[in-house]
């Protein structure tokens, strides 16, 4: 495996090679780390799940680097949803949509949903593109952690999960710290109306301003979501130390707040985000930190609000979810 730093056009092209030639990279993306292989090999895919130590059937979300590809994996599509599309691709949102013939079992779990997604750091949309002019046609990308753990938002994160389970072949390409830093607003498209099946920082506030109708705050993890999302599980995006949501640290743990809020005497301060936006960026690196100061516990103040607060809050909850 091997980390590269400065991603130049040739790194480029040599990364979109090692795709197509059915190894694995992990890139960047503005949200997490993605851990990338061709979506349409079905042995490429199959490394992802051993790298990931993910429960086969678990379904991957296609990356592409343009508009013009979605029907290539999708059809059906929504005018809602090609709204969406337009306005917030390339970016982090992910839509569900019914699949084509292209979108395999190992790719959807056997659902006959795909979810796609075009991202928007410059190192991930080079990439694709790349892999696309190489002749691929979408990049299946997992959050770049083992399963349940923490994503990684930046490339050494990725190195620490996964060094020990990706081959010789392999890469990582390096794209600094990603600006988002909680994994993308996944949006259910396979119905009449859309539903959030996992919130990001495409909100609720925002697919509702575009499209001039409500969201039913209520269907994420509803029972009539006819869609399987691992990212749904009540306990996951979980550190070592165990996260308190209430209650006051002692001597020796570890606090997570905004800077507004004065670190308790004795608490081992993880993070000090000064907005929302800072705190979902902050997030699992404050993890990564307690995991490595060897915290058992670490005390969170969950920010309050809408908009990015829904994705941190929700990520808090599974992440403090007793196993
Ligand atoms: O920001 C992101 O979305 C990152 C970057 C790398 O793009 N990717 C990511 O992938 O978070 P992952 O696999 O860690 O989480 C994707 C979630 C999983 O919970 C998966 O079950 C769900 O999306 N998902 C993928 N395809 C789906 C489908 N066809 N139907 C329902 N859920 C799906
Ligand atoms: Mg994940």
């Amino acid at each position: 495996m091997s980390i590269i730093s400065n991603c130049t056009v040739d790194v480029v092209k040599k990364a979109a090679a090692t795709l197509i030639k059915g190894d694995l990279v992990a890139f960047p993306t503005e949200t997490v780390y993605g851990l990338g292989a061709d979506a349409n090999n079905e042995a490429a895919v199959g490394k992802i799940y051993s790298a990931k130590g993910r429960p086969k059937g678990h379904p991957l979300i296609v990356h592409i680097s343009s508009l013009g590809n979605l029907d290539k994996w999708a059809r059906d599509i929504p005018e809602y949803a090609v709204n969406l599309a337009r306005t917030f691709w390339p970016g982090p949102m992910t839509l569900i949509l019914p699949r084509t013939d292209l979108a395999k079992d190992f790719i959807t779990g056997s659902q006959d949903n795909v979810g796609i997604r075009i991202p928007s750091h410059t190192v991930a949309l080079a990439l694709l593109k790349e892999f696309e002019d190489q002749g691929g046609l979408g990049v299946a990308a997992p959050s770049a952690n083992r399963f349940g753990a923490v994503s990684p938002t930046t490339a050494y994160a990725v190195e620490i999960e996964l060094r020990d389970f990706l081959s010789e072949s392999d890469q990582i390409l390096d794209g600094g710290a990603c600006l988002v830093g909680v994994e993308s607003t996944i949006i259910n498209c396979t119905q009449s109306k859309p539903s959030i099946l996992r919130p990001g920082a495409v909100t609720k506030e925002m697919i509702e301003a575009t499209l001039a109708i409500a969201i039913d705050p209520n269907t994420s993890n509803s029972e009539s979501v006819q869609v399987k999302a691992a990212g749904l599980l009540e306990s996951h995006y979980a550190p070592n130390a165990k996260v308190f949501l209430t209650g006051s640290p002692t001597l020796g743990d570890g606090f997570l707040a905004l800077d507004s809020f004065t670190t308790p005497v004795g608490a081992i301060r993880v993070a000090s985000p000064k907005t929302n936006e800072e705190y979902a960026q902050v997030l699992y690196e404050a993890f990564r930190l307690a995991d490595t100061k060897g915290l058992s516990k670490v005390f969170v103040i969950p920010p309050t609000g809408d908009g990015i607060a829904v994705a941190i809050n929700d990520r808090l909850a599974k992440s403090a979810f007793e196993k």
